[in-house]
């Protein structure tokens, strides 16, 4: 049995291996991509979106582009991390473009059309998805399940001693999110530790595309540099190991009240897991807690291996 899935992204590198490992793996069926700003601006991660799928020979995707901006904040981007135009690696200049809808309707259309044969992925900024849930407050409950990248629920932030990044980028988006959505929340408390072994990294480097195009991106760096140097301490690749709980269910989760900090000082973005119960709001979050890495790890590089 696939599971369909539609996964809404800002690619990015760890996002391009999201998607690469979606479309590769056998028990996945995606439906499309809706894409938002977030490592790089909405025209970025719409052109590497299309980018990818072009790279992949996976060109019969829709891609809805959505929102080009958090609900009230200015964009807080992430290039220096990700490299120029949100993205690394040899890419085609892609041809195709976005579909008419605005992602955040497709995410709505698509679960009106798939009901509860559809998961949903939020890997970037959860602004389509708040947005989405807006558009239509009954989103959570037609869908099999909402997994996000995010947060940061018993471990420090990646953007600020508090807040990891899809977060603190749009903090109004999240936190309407964990209050309703009944979210599957993988945070930086797995996908820090959720890397790839270096030797595959430096493997790939010197295979044919897009294996060598996946190393830059597992590297976030460009390949020849992953081939002149290695890679000593592999970076997380945080999206994908969302992907890969999908279907191997590598994380270990708990269900808890989270509330995030919406304010402008510097707890902005930080999300708060009540584990202790002490506020007596509703369990409304499954926080992954623990990964299985070596399933991961094992997983990802033979699903990638189907490319
Ligand atoms: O904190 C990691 C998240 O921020 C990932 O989704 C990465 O792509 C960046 O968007
Ligand atoms: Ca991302």
């Amino acid at each position: 049995m696939t599971t369909k899935l539609l996964i809404d992204t800002d690619p990015g590198c760890d996002d391009a291996v999201a998607i690469a490992a979606a479309l590769a793996h056998p028990d996945l069926e995606v439906v499309g991509l809706s894409t938002v700003a977030g490592n790089t601006t909405l025209e970025n991660t719409t052109r590497n979106a299309h980018a990818i799928l072009e790279l992949l020979d996976r060109t019969n995707f829709p891609v809805a582009r959505g929102c080009d901006r958090p609900i009230s904040r200015e964009l807080v981007s992430a290039e220096d991390v990700h490299g120029p135009g949100g993205i690394r690696g040899d890419l085609p200049e892609p041809t195709a473009e976005p579909i008419d809808a605005h992602g955040a309707a497709f995410i709505v259309d698509q679960a009106r059309e798939y009901g509860d044969d559809l998961t949903i992925a939020a890997v970037g900024p959860w602004t389509n998805l708040a947005t989405a849930m807006l558009l239509e407050p009954a989103l959570p409950d037609m869908v099999a399940n909402i997994y996000l990248m995010g947060g940061a629920a018993m471990t420090g932030g990646n953007v600020t001693p508090e807040a990891e990044f899809n977060v603190y980028v749009d903090p109004e988006a999240a936190s309407h999110v964990v209050q309703h959505a009944r979210p599957k929340m993988g945070g930086l408390d797995v996908t820090n530790r959720s890397t790839v072994a270096a030797e595959l990294i430096e493997d790939y480097a010197d295979r044919d595309a897009p294996f060598d195009t996946i190393a830059a991106w597992f590297g976030y760096e460009d390949a020849d540099a992953v081939r002149e140097r290695g890679i000593e301490d592999p970076p997380s690749v945080h999206d994908a190991a969302v992907v890969i709980d999908i279907v191997e269910d590598i994380f270990e989760y708990e269900t808890y009240p989270v509330e995030v900090n919406t304010g402008h000082g510097p707890s902005r973005g930080a999300t708060i897991c009540d584990t202790r119960g002490t506020t007596g709001e509703e369990q409304t979050v499954d926080v992954a807690v623990d990964v299985d890495l070596e399933a991961f790890r094992t997983t990802l590089a033979e699903t990638l291996e189907n490319l």
